[in-house]
């Protein structure tokens, strides 16, 4: 206990430089472990067809998902272009990470190559004080793209009630990793604008949260998706509404 006061009065003591030196070293330690998520930046082209995307079509979605944020909407794939050229891949990479799924499906060949489907794709607009509440997606895989980020988390940890913490975490993305003994990581992705472009794909599974920005009347802007195996039997299991499954 003496210990971690005094680690806890150390960090109080440091200067926001300092602060942020120690949170880049622990992310980078974090990084280095065996994370179950893929880190990716997307080319032009693969930004440009998201846009395009987002200026087609969009249904409301608000009631079917999660985000405490006052717009999100449904958008379609046009011609299956983002799932063929940048989903597939990475779904196919995760998928037989997995030795036992590689072992069926190559080896023995017992189990015949899986069919997966980008099932659905929406857009979150985040404004300031908006927030998304830890949950976890529908599906199999699932993926969020960073279209526009308004903010620099360095300014955003240096407002004046979370440098005063001893963990300033306004505006982050976090996954929150269970490590199977009751103890949840968290792991916080501070965000800015140079993170237009990029991805985090990950296994639905993964409970991840949204914390809110501020001093921006600007939209904080991305894109999620989740890829279904085997499809779901009906559009309940897509858009579940329940507790622990929320897209
Ligand atoms: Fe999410």
């Amino acid at each position: 206990m003496e210990n971690n006061m005094s680690i806890q009065e150390k960090f109080m003591n440091m200067s926001q430089d300092e602060k942020t030196e120690e949170q880049i070293k622990s992310i980078q330690m974090q990084q280095s472990t065996n994370q179950p998520w893929l880190d990716i930046r997307l080319t032009t082209e693969a930004m440009d067809y998201l846009w395009d995307d987002i200026n087609g079509k969009q249904t409301d979605a608000r009631n079917q998902l999660n985000g405490n944020i006052s717009k999100s909407v449904f958008i379609e794939d046009k011609d299956n272009w983002f799932y063929e050229n940048v989903v597939k891949e990475l779904t196919e990479y995760l998928y037989y990470k997995d030795w036992n799924n590689y072992y069926s499906v190559h080896i023995t060949k017992y189990l015949p190559p899986p069919v997966f489907k980008l099932y659905e794709l929406w857009v979150n607009y985040q404004k300031q004080h908006e927030f998304n509440p830890p949950h976890v997606h529908s599906g199999i895989f699932s993926f969020v793209v960073f279209m526009k980020i308004p903010t620099h988390w360095k300014d955003q940890h240096a407002l004046t009630f979370s440098a005063n913490s001893n963990s300033p975490q306004a505006s982050d993305f976090q996954f929150l990793f269970g490590q199977g003994n009751g103890h949840v990581k968290k792991i916080p992705l501070p965000l800015c604008p140079e993170d237009e472009g990029r991805m985090f794909f990950f296994p639905a599974w993964l409970t991840h949260q949204v914390l809110p920005f501020y001093g921006t009347e600007e939209e904080r802007i991305t894109v999620s998706g989740n890829i279904f195996f085997p499809p779901p039997e009906d559009s309940k299991d897509i858009h579940s509404t329940g507790t622990d499954q929320q897209v």
